[in-house]
């Protein structure tokens, strides 16, 4: 699950805005956004919802590993930048086990 999350995060990252004037060398003005390198951000905006969303994925990967097979739809490859992912987001086909 970790793994999952760290792969495929639904969320690249969030856009922050100052309260007051920061220059940052030769770019004023510019908006800045953060990648997160925890699946659920953290300190004061840490996701409220992450163990709702530890559950349901649990839950979902349970049926998913017990109850199907799969085999990869294409060729597909880790991507780093601008964040890790599969670059094609892993497009499978998908079998139900007798
Ligand atoms: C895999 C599922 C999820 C991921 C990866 C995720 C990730 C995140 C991240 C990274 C943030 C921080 C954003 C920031 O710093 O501005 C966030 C915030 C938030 N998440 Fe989630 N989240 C997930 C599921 C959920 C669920 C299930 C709920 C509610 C049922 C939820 C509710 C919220 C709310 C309300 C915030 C805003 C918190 C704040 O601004 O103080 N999230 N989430």
């Amino acid at each position: 699950m970790n793994e999952t999350l760290r792969v495929a995060n639904i969320i690249s990252g969030v856009f922050r805005r100052t309260t007051t004037d920061v220059n940052i060398k030769e770019y004023p003005g510019t908006s800045c956004s953060g990648n997160f390198y925890t699946s659920f951000g953290g300190g004061p905006r840490l996701c409220p919802g992450y163990e709702l969303a530890r559950v349901e994925i649990s839950v979902f990967l349970q049926h998913l590993v017990t109850q199907f097979s799969w085999v990869p739809a294409e060729e597909d490859k880790l991507v780093f930048f601008p964040t890790t992912r599969t670059q094609k987001r892993y497009p499978i086909n998908l079998r139900r086990r007798c």
